[in-house]
């Protein structure tokens, strides 16, 4: 059954898909918990739209900060009904060149995180019979993508964990729905993830995000947000796996 949302905690919400679920959802009506580190851009944003907004400024790679949006989705007072899991970060270049300690964030932030906060939003929605989860993943999940080692991977957790969930939970009322965009111009391609895919596949965050909150109100486990993107990934991957390697390499990598 399609659901709708009274209101929504985001996170990642001061640049690129984040602040694009952030409009959207408030075009909608929906009152807004954001999160990110830049509470600044939070603030402005915040000053733009037209609905409730809740600024909560947090770092999630960080215990204090993650515990804080923890609570906050714990609280019954003004309860989130919906769940963006949308921060994440991804640089890529060679595994054992890039720093160790960046590497781990990136496990802290896009699976660490995201598992945390779904785990303090499900009693309450499930409670309620009525929720979402939104888990941002990407096409990454699903394809090999060398020199994105450890996003990738971390995608691919991202995937696995929502698809899995999803089951567990829908007869509680309760969607969860992992998102699989491709290549989109935000901050996270203009900065250090380097990739060649053609242009057909690069999609507008609007168009993406729009996709992702129409898979989550349908309750769809997974959801590849274009015709192209999910073209090629059936077709790459009923390819022999050495093929993909190839293409994979020449799309993200150094091949
Ligand atoms: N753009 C693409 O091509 C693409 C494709 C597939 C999937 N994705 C996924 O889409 C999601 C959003 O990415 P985007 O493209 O919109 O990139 P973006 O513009 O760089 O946004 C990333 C967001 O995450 C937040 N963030 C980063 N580190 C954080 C931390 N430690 N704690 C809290 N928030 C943090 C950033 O805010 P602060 O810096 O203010 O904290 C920012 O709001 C990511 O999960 C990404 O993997 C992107």
């Amino acid at each position: 059954m399609k659901q709708t949302y009274n209101r929504a905690l985001v996170t990642g919400a001061s640049s690129g898909f984040g602040e694009q679920f952030a409009r959207q959802l408030s075009a909608r009506g929906a009152a807004l918990v954001l999160v990110a580190r830049r509470g600044d851009r939070l603030a402005k944003l915040a000053a733009e739209l037209g609905t409730e907004i809740e600024v909560l400024p947090a770092d999630l790679t960080d215990a204090e900060g993650l515990a804080a949006v923890e609570d906050r989705l714990r609280d019954t007072a003004k309860p989130v009904d919906l769940l963006i899991n949308n921060a994440g970060v991804g640089t890529s270049g060679p595994f054992m060149h890039l720093p160790a300690q960046g590497e781990a964030d990136k496990v802290a932030l896009n699976v660490t995180a995201l598992m945390r906060l779904t785990h303090a939003a499900l009693p309450r929605m499930t409670g309620a019979r009525h929720g979402g989860v939104l888990n941002v993943s990407s096409i990454a999940s699903v394809t090999p993508v060398p020199w994105a080692t450890t996003y990738g991977a971390t995608k691919a957790f991202v995937t696995a964990f929502s698809e899995n969930l999803n089951r567990e939970v829908r007869r509680s009322g309760v969607h969860v729905t992992a998102l699989l965009p491709g290549p989109s111009a935000t901050e996270l391609t203009a900065e250090g993830f380097d990739n060649r895919l053609p242009r057909l596949f690069w999609q507008s965050p609007e168009a993406i995000v729009a996709r992702g909150l129409a898979a989550v109100a349908a309750g769809k486990p997974v959801c590849i947000t274009s015709r192209a993107l999910a073209f090629a990934t059936v077709t790459g991957g009923r390819m022999p796996r050495a093929l993909q390697y190839v293409i994979g390499d020449r799309l993200i990598g150094r091949g």
